[in-house]
């Protein structure tokens, strides 16, 4: 096992490398129908905001071929059209945080509306096909420019803190924030890279630690409440995270525990860095408090694969993110560039 990706078209079909299963097993897994991509998008099989994107790009195109093929020509055009707003139901309501979801599927939603009375049910199909090969090739640019874009801000730094997974398993293609330690690393940067476990799902652990290991990069895999002695010993110059949904005055939803890395990197004065691309922004939010944050099961909490860690009867919370306020972010890096110490007028400017 040298590379993982997060997700693969093989004749006319999608698959997902089953993340649940990490660093354990490499399972791969059909999505058959649309039951079974959102509950793979709900359990996390398929996760983080970009891949979440590409997989729903692929979903919805699949289930319009599916469809396509059973129908008659004659009523086909609203046949078709009923099915395709079903699947854009059940697949944007799997996950309300990460942007990147709805990003996917409104821009198949558009590509199905610009061919409306143009092509026949397969020909839309097929178009579609392509518009989710072209969602994942962009993925795939994206990342990289976007690493070549921080790769330079860490390049001095001798130990880099990172939290949840940001790589190829979060992407298409070589991550966002693990795209920069990547690229920097690849160019002679010399640095160990901190991950924090992330509870509860330890996302840090299962995959970061795992895909750091696999390219070869120095790792000290460290608990989420190690963070602040790791910083006050000086081990890290830098913290970089990616994010699920950034609003247009440079708010940052991201992986729970993200924020907590942003107040303690300001109180030890070290930089605070999030990687995302353009398709993480959402500007038609003025601010964070506005985003929907993610509660997801107490069990997640109570128990880790299984096996509890408190009685099972006691109140959890468990939201999946939090929010950074802009006021705590040294950069944002994109593809397009980097937004120092952002504002609304300077996210608005890049992302116009
Ligand atoms: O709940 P997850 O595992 O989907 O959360 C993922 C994250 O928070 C990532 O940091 C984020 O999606 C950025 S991925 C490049």
């Amino acid at each position: 096992m040298s590379q993982l990706t997060s997700l693969r078209w093989i004749d006319g079909h999608l698959e997902l490398l089953d993340q649940t299963l990490l660093p354990g097993e490499i399972t791969w897994k059909a999505m058959p129908d649309l039951a079974t991509l959102r509950e793979a998008i709900i359990a996390l099989r398929v996760r983080g905001a970009p891949a979440i994107g590409v997989a729903a790009g692929y979903g919805i195109a699949e289930h319009t071929d599916r469809v396509a093929k059973t129908l008659d020509a004659g009523a086909a055009a609203e046949a078709l059209r009923q099915e395709f707003s079903k699947a854009f139901e059940i697949l944007v309501t799997s996950r309300p945080t990460a942007v990147n979801l709805r990003w996917a599927l409104e821009r198949q939603r558009d590509c199905y509306e610009g061919h409306v009375g143009i092509l026949t049910a397969k020909e839309m199909a097929a178009r579609l096909i392509m518009e989710a090969r072209r969602i994942h090739a962009e993925d795939i640019q994206l990342c990289s420019r976007i690493a070549d874009n921080g790769a330079p801000l860490l390049a001095a730094c001798s130990g880099v803190m990172t939290i949840c997974n940001t790589g190829a398993l979060a992407t298409a293609g070589v991550g966002t924030a693990f795209g920069c330690i990547h690229r920097a690393v690849e160019r002679g940067a010399a640095f160990t890279v901190y991950p924090s476990e992330t509870r509860p799902l330890l996302q840090g652990a299962r995959l970061t630690a795992l895909e750091l290991h696999l390219a070869g990069i120095p790792v000290k895999l460290m608990t989420d409440n190690m963070a602040a002695s790791v910083m006050r010993r000086r081990l890290v110059q830098a913290v970089i995270a990616g994010a699920d949904r950034i609003t247009a005055n440079g708010d940052a939803a991201n992986k729970i525990g993200t924020y907590q890395l942003a107040v303690l990197a300001r109180y030890h004065g070290i930089p605070f860095y999030i990687a995302a691309p353009y398709s993480t922004f959402d500007c038609n939010l003025a601010s964070g408090d506005l985003i929907e944050i993610e509660e997801r099961n107490a069990n997640e909490v109570r128990s880790f694969q299984g096996i509890l860690s408190t009685h099972p009867d006691v109140g959890v919370v468990n939201p999946a993110f939090d929010v950074t306020p802009a006021e705590l972010i040294t950069a944002i890096i994109t593809e397009r560039g980097v937004i120092h110490h952002p504002t609304t007028n300077k996210v608005m400017a890049m992302m116009k």
